[in-house]
């Protein structure tokens, strides 16, 4: 079976009714990022973060994946497929993809400020005073900006050994995610689908663009891979 390695970004589940932040002027729900999704945001004003991801997680668990997160789920069926995803929700889960990286954390998890391997399942909102088992308060098991990225290496070896790869509603704004695509062998092909997508062509031999929204432009690939 080839193995299809699938870097996804927010646009991936705009059309499950999630913002993307790009579209919207850099602004995430109406947030400056860094005052959301920072350690400098954190250490000013915990409320505001900790109600900021409580709104998102209340919101992500009434939305549904949508019909590019079944298609892609399954390719399972002809393909080794991995996700990388830049998002934070479980749309890729809950459509039933099975091999998924989440390079920038998890909203339905929450984590010790001080021991990083603290880690639990929340579905609930989070409240200065909710403490893990050190004793620290949790906050989200978000990856913020400045912050390192713990799943990158591995992302980097699984996209080393990609047959093809395909990338869905990212900017590619945001590093090192954006980074990945250098790590395939040469002449791998790649597929990009974005209603406006921010690559330049001219710097890969093997890149076929697919302006189109993720639910469309998936099943253009599809039919382009059978
Ligand atoms: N759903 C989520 O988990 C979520 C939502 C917003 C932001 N974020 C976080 O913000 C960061 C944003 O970077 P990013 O590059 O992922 O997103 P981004 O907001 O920077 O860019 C979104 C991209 O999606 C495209 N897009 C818009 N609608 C689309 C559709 N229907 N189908 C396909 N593509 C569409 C846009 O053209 C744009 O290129 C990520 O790190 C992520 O963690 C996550």
């Amino acid at each position: 079976m080839k193995k299809i390695v699938i870097l996804t970004g927010a646009g991936m589940s705009a059309e499950s009714g999630l913002k993307t932040f790009r579209d919207a002027n850099g602004l995430w729900e109406g947030h400056d990022v860094m005052e959301v999704a920072s350690p400098q945001g954190w250490s000013s004003n915990k409320e505001l973060v900790l109600d900021f991801y409580n709104q998102r997680r209340k919101q992500l668990l009434i939305a549904q994946p949508n019909k590019a997160h079944h298609s892609i789920a399954a390719l399972e069926k002809n393909y080794m497929v991995t996700i990388i995803t830049q998002n934070v929700d479980d749309l890729h889960e809950r459509a039933g993809s099975t091999d998924i990286i989440h390079l920038h954390g998890e909203l339905r998890k929450v984590r010790s400020i001080n021991r990083e391997e603290l880690i639990y399942e929340w579905d609930k909102d989070l409240n200065l005073g909710d403490l893990a088992d050190d004793g620290s308060q949790l906050r989200p098991h978000i990856v913020w900006f400045g912050e390192a990225v713990p799943m990158l290496d591995e992302a980097i070896q699984i996209t080393k050994k990609a047959d093809l790869l395909v990338i869905i509603g990212t900017s590619m704004q945001v590093y090192p995610a954006a980074s990945l695509i250098h790590y395939i062998k040469p002449a791998t092909p790649i597929f990009f689908i974005d209603p406006n997508p921010n690559i330049l062509t001219s710097n890969y031999d093997n890149l076929t663009i697919i302006s189109e929204k993720a639910s469309t432009g998936v099943q253009k690939l599809i039919s382009m891979l059978n």
